[in-house]
């Protein structure tokens, strides 16, 4: 996948989903960062017996991608289940993301309810003015 195709990405997302560690919140989440160069990271959210030290799936990808040495992105999608709304990435991933992409990125994030199956976003809807002590991008 070299192009960001949004019907791929949503079902790698979505397949993620399936190695959520979710015993607590029994929200299982499952996210899929395309680079530039065409390889596909995923990452499924982290939780702990210690509540707080969960790891959302959208960082666990970011992680998994910086760590593989990729910093380039070209898309991110987002799925979950239950799919009771979309699942919109909180606060803390948005910033994260920010440290990698700018306000163009697309970020599909899957939707029964949406036409596609998906609903199509940009790091800059969700996260306007973005805090940038020395600049991102
Ligand atoms: N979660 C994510 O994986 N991504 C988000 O952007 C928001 C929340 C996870 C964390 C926790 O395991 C569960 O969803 C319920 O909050």
């Amino acid at each position: 996948m070299s192009r960001p195709d949004p019907n791929e990405l949503v079902a790698a997302a979505q397949a993620a989903i399936e190695n959520a560690h979710a015993p607590y919140s029994e929200y299982r989440v499952g996210a899929a960062l395309l680079t530039v160069d065409g390889e596909l990271f995923t990452g499924c959210n982290v939780e702990n017996a210690s509540y707080g030290l969960t790891i959302c799936a959208e960082r666990s990808a970011i992680a998994a991608a910086v760590s593989a040495g990729k910093r380039d992105f070209a898309a991110l999608a987002i799925a979950a289940a239950p799919a009771t709304s979309p699942p919109y990435p909180c606060g803390a991933c948005r910033q994260v993301l920010a440290e990698f992409a700018g306000p163009d990125f697309p970020v599909y994030v899957a939707s029964a309810a949406a036409p596609e199956g998906f609903e199509q976003l940009t790091l800059g809807d969700l996260l306007p003015k973005v805090f940038a002590e020395r600049g991102i991008g």
